[in-house]
């Protein structure tokens, strides 16, 4: 255990960690949407609790990404980190994380600054929205291909239990039909939009 560095660890720690985030992210997304929890949880509760998720993901995998330029074994550069399929080994595993990576930025960025774009900032977070949507099935496979501990008896259990509650998610997404459109609140982003 002592001759483990503490960059490995923290690179596959806060791996996990922002998948599972990611996970909850996707989740709370659905349940939003969907209203499935009725009077359990409320949209602005729900609301809130997507948002809080998706910025401490973020600060995950950008942990997740710098460590990687630190680590004595690794050794990424910064642009085998954000380039898709150079990187020194394995590039189509870790090329598969990249992309999950630059999916979520659009989202990200376009969540600070949409307030202050008006209806345009409305219609193009949606847009970046669904894109987000799409990074968790390439961060998924990227967890599978390049994990060290993915296919470990723990971690396969966390893949499994949040693929099936997205999966679960997603089908009740189909038959449960989305509410009607709620009144918005000034400056707040509608329930349709998330
Ligand atoms: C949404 C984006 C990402 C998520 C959720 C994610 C998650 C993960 C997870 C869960 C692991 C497995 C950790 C373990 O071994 O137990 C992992 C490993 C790894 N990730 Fe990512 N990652 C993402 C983006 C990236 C990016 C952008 C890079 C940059 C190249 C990267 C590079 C790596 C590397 C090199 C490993 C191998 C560590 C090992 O051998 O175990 N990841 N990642």
């Amino acid at each position: 255990m002592a001759d483990i560095a503490w960059t490995w660890l923290g690179i596959r720690a806060s791996g996990v960690t922002a998948w599972a985030l990611l996970t909850a992210v996707v989740l709370w997304g659905i349940l939003l949407k969907t209203q499935l929890l009725g009077r359990l949880a409320s949209p602005m509760r729900l609301l809130d609790l997507h948002r809080w998720l998706g910025v401490v993901a973020v600060l995950f995998l950008a942990v997740h990404m710098v460590l990687l330029m630190f680590d004595s074994f690794m050794r990424f550069s910064i642009w085998q980190v954000l380039v898709p399929g150079i990187a020194p080994n394995e590039p189509l595993a870790y090329g598969l994380g990249v992309l999950a990576f630059w999916l979520l930025i659009p989202v990200t960025f376009l969540g600070r600054i949409r307030a202050k774009m008006g209806l345009v900032g409305n219609a193009w977070f949606k847009r970046a929205h669904l894109i987000a949507y799409a990074a968790w099935p390439f961060a998924t496979a990227h967890y599978v291909l390049a994990g060290t501990d993915a296919l470990a008896d723990w971690s396969l259990g966390l893949l499994f239990t949040g693929t099936a509650l997205i999966v679960m998610a997603l089908l009740a997404r189909g038959f449960v039909p989305a509410p009607g459109p709620s009144r918005p609140v000034k400056g707040e982003p509608t329930l349709t939009s998330s």
